[in-house]
């Protein structure tokens, strides 16, 4: 039986069209065909990557999954150690068994034992202490297995580095900041397109490095979310062609587009290179000069720790540029110290080891190696000498590395993610590499500090200690 209203509802329509020439129901039909259509097209099928507030929880995005692995999505972590540090030896493998890594060890070697036939250019590099030119030759080492393996990337680390629990999630972030800054390089982030801030510059003559030419250091730090560069849920443009087989991949961004991720270090330089574009009277913005920013990051401890050594007098000029628990990704044009983590890709080893092996070194490598990042290349003493007058008036540094060839791409991150652990009555005897001279038992920027905590981890204790508390 059918009721009344029914009965005419059929009848009516009945009467003059078929339901489907209805026309709301036709609007409705053709739109969900063309929202269908639009979506198959264009949608790149992923879902848009949020970064989780809680700090400890990892990203969910496939791209990202590889770092979560036993080499933090690098093809290998190699290790630093002077054989006869057997006591580092065992603290780094205890740490990062804890940590779920696997480590290959480079033996380093001491300076006594390098023939003066074997260093590069200019000969006065004989002079230098014999701790520099051990960490030299063993930094060098490492480069050399990298060349050698032909290994797509790898991580460095100094054999007194730390990091947080949290460091899997840390290098999932700093992924999604080097993939853009590596992969931008030509693209000019408009204000139209992109929420930049311009932030006045807290660094001046004096606080930044000395390691490079005063000149370059920028009025204001162009500043852009680091949310805001990749939350784009619909993409109106198609996926880039999946690259040809065989070509290397890393979750850090291609990995022939960058030479160094420095992101274990003592200090960096907020970037240098700033390109001011007449027309606007305002620079132009480029992932060379940008500073993609990490708010309310809770593994970044407040301003007020932010030093790199006990006896540093001013804070890092990033507690004073950005609210607190900020982290900051960009260029390493503005010099860095300390190597106590880097990663390299094939591209980036190849041109340090023809760059420090070859061509010319005189210095402590982690100083050469910001100036290097910078576009300075290594000056030797005579030179410095006749020049620094010169330097001063020279025309800023455009991060371009040398004169030739393609730009050279150094990262980083503030605070860093790596960072040295000062041992109770720690001593290093591999000079220039930061340890030794602060004999404080700590472990500058990081919180929950695996080092400072190696006891708990190991007996199973929950409640770990954070470091620095607000
Ligand atoms: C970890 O991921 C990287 C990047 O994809 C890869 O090269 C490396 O082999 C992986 N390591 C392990 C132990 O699976
Ligand atoms: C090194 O790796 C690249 C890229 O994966 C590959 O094309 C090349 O053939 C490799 N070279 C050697 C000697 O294995």
């Amino acid at each position: 039986m059918t009721s009344p209203r029914s009965a005419n509802f059929r009848s009516a329509r009945g009467n003059y069209s078929p339901w489907y020439l209805s026309r709301p129901r036709l609007v409705v039909t053709c739109c969900l065909f063309a929202t269908l259509y639009l979506y198959l097209h264009y949608y790149d099928g992923s879902t848009p990557t949020l970064i989780p507030e809680d700090s400890f929880e990892l990203l969910k995005d496939e791209s990202l999954t590889d770092i979560v692995n036993s080499t933090l999505g690098f093809e290998k972590i190699l290790v630093l150690n002077l054989p006869f540090r057997t006591d580092r030896r065992d603290a780094m493998t205890l740490a990062a068994a804890t940590s779920n890594m696997k480590l290959e060890f480079v033996d380093g070697v001491t300076g006594d034992s390098i023939r003066n036939s074997a260093y590069p250019p200019p000969e006065e590099n004989i002079k230098l202490s014999a701790g520099i030119r051990g960490s030299w030759r063993t930094h060098m080492n490492a480069l050399q297995r990298i060349v050698n393996q032909n290994l797509t990337t790898a991580l460095i680390f100094e054999d007194d580095v730390d990091w947080d629990v949290r460091i899997r999630p840390n290098l999932q972030r700093f992924a999604l900041a080097s993939r853009f800054l590596s992969e931008h390089d030509n693209v000019r982030l408009t204000p139209a397109k992109y929420p930049i801030d311009y932030r006045p510059n807290p660094e001046t003559a004096d606080t930044t490095f000395h390691t490079l030419s005063d000149n370059g250091i920028t009025e204001k730090l162009p500043s852009l979310p680091l949310s805001s560069v990749y939350k784009k849920p619909l993409r109106y443009h198609r996926q880039p062609p999946p690259p040809p087989p065989n070509t290397p991949t890393s979750p850090y961004g291609d990995p022939s587009q960058w030479d160094i991720l420095w992101i274990g270090h003592c200090g960096a330089g907020f970037p240098r290179y700033y390109e001011y574009s007449p027309e606007h009277g305002r620079p132009q913005v480029t992932a060379a000069n940008v500073l993609l920013t990490h708010a309310n990051d809770q593994s970044v401890p407040s301003g007020k720790w932010l030093k790199a050594h006990p006896f540093q007098g001013d804070l890092d000029p990033l507690a004073n540029a950005y609210p607190p628990h900020t982290r900051v990704y960009h260029r390493a044009t503005g010099g860095e110290l300390c190597t106590v983590g880097y990663a390299v890709s094939q591209r980036g080893a190849r041109r340090l080891l023809h760059q420090f092996g070859i061509k010319a070194w005189n210095g402590i490598f982690d100083s050469e190696l910001g100036r290097w990042c910078a576009g300075q290349d290594p000056q030797t003493e005579a030179e410095s000498s006749i020049s620094k007058e010169n330097r001063q008036n020279s025309t800023p540094s455009t991060g371009k590395g040398g004169r030739h060839g393609t730009e050279r791409v150094c990262l980083t991150s503030q605070p860093p993610i790596f960072a040295h652990h000062h041992p109770v009555d720690g001593e290093s005897d591999i000079g220039g590499l930061g340890g030794g001279y602060a004999n404080k038992y700590e472990t500058k920027y990081l919180r929950y500090s695996v080092r400072m905590n190696l006891e708990r981890i190991v007996q199973g204790v929950k409640d770990l200690v954070d470091q620095w508390p607000d």
